[in-house]
């Protein structure tokens, strides 16, 4: 049986990719390591929590007695490695957590995975999850490809271009064996109500303003969460050593343009007067040295490993839209701040 470390399973993406290889490979121990920031929500695993392949662990990647005797605990076989500060505006009020967690923390993984595997690196693999914004902003209708080069803007893009770098060195100089993926803007159930979409949706929800960032025309490309999941299982399993795989969906929307389709789609659903929730929107103040477009071209994955996105955008939103409607506890408890208690309830109990 091999067992796999991945970090930040309690977060968005993590608790999707956590979930498919739980179910899917039952052959493989899927240790989530999960230090339960504000971002972290056992509340997303419960339908798996009690999977015999499954098992949680509480603790911090910055943390190296901790990382380091975890890896000596399980003897891992490969890392999908998630767990980051990940929101660009609290990387402007805050930029010193995200240098350590992002940086500090990943250079500690690699290190345990290093000394785990002491040279010895048949059949393991350490895997960094990154993101599209390492490469900047696309201004001239271009596409980021894998050749792109870096050119992060805000101090969460430069913490995650920072550790890209780091995974980069120490395969080169150890040899330590390396996928990254860097993907676009992901959406779906589960997300923090901070970012765009669920804070929209949560905000049409209770007839509140909708904030939009100057004037509303950056682009931003969408992929719903579980086809960024498929991916990550694919190019953990099939990338090849070394390799960088651009992820996106091809599906580039500007946010103003994206708003008022989530108002359309939410007053249908929602029962509500056509144009009801478009009254909402107010234009705030930009967000500093905002982006303007991000736009991946996905060809290399697509084309190498056969991923393709499997929901069209439209039914991703719609799906998404219906998820936050039928999940108003969980909703109400990440508003509310209940959610942080689950650990405490549901784990510490145990021991
Ligand atoms: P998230 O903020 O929802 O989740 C992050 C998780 O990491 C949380 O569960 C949090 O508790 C955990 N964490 C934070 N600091 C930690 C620490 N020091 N030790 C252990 N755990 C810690 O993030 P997300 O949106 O799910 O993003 C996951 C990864 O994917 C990140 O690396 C992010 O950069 C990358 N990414 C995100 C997107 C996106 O659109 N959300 C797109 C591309 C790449
Ligand atoms: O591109 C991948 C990245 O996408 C990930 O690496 C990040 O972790 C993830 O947070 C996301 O970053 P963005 O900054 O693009 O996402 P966010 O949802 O914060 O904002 C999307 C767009 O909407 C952006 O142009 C800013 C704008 N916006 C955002 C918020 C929260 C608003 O206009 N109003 C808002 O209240």
């Amino acid at each position: 049986m091999k067992t796999i470390l991945i970090t930040g399973g309690a977060g968005f993406i993590g608790s999707h990719v956590v979930r498919l290889f739980v179910n899917q490979y039952s052959d493989y121990k899927i240790v989530n390591l999960d230090a339960l920031t504000y971002a972290g929500n056992l509340e997303n695993l419960k339908d798996i929590e009690d999977k015999p392949n499954y098992i949680f662990e509480k603790g911090d990647i910055t943390d190296e007695a901790f990382i380091f005797n975890l890896f000596e605990r399980y003897d891992f076989d490969g890392v999908i490695h998630l767990a980051a500060e990940s929101h660009v505006d609290r990387s402007i009020s805050n930029p010193l957590e995200f240098l350590k967690t992002n940086i500090f923390g990943t250079v500690i993984l690699l290190n345990a995975a290093k000394e785990s595997w002491k040279d010895n690196y048949e059949g393991k693999r350490f895997y960094h999850v990154s993101t599209d914004e390492v490469y900047g902003s696309v201004d001239d209708g271009g596409f980021f490809t894998e050749e792109t080069s870096y050119d992060p803007q805000s101090p969460y893009s430069a913490s995650k271009a920072g550790s890209d770098h780091f995974v980069r060195a120490y395969a080169n100089t150890y040899g330590l064996p390396i996928v990254i993926s860097n993907c676009s803007n992901n959406y779906g159930p589960n997300q923090f109500p901070e970012k765009l979409i669920p804070l929209f949706i949560n905000n049409i929800r209770s007839n509140k303003p909708l904030p939009v960032y100057g004037k509303g025309e950056n682009i931003r490309d969408w992929l719903y969460v579980i086809d960024h999941a498929i991916a990550i299982d694919l190019v953990y399993h099939k990338g090849k050593n070394k390799e960088t795989y651009n992820i996106g969906g091809f599906n580039e929307w500007k946010n103003l343009d994206l708003i008022k389709v989530m108002c359309k789609v939410m007053d249908e659903k929602l029962g509500r007067e056509k144009g009801t929730s478009e009254k909402l929107i107010t234009y705030v103040k930009d967000r500093a040295g905002h982006d303007l477009r991000y736009a991946i071209d996905a060809n290399k994955i697509m084309n190498e490993l056969g991923w393709k996105p499997s929901l069209q955008f439209e039914e991703g939103i719609s799906k998404t839209i219906d998820w936050y409607l039928e999940n108003e506890e969980w909703l109400k408890n990440v508003t509310s701040g209940a959610y942080q208690q689950y650990y405490d309830e549901m784990y510490e109990k145990r021991d």
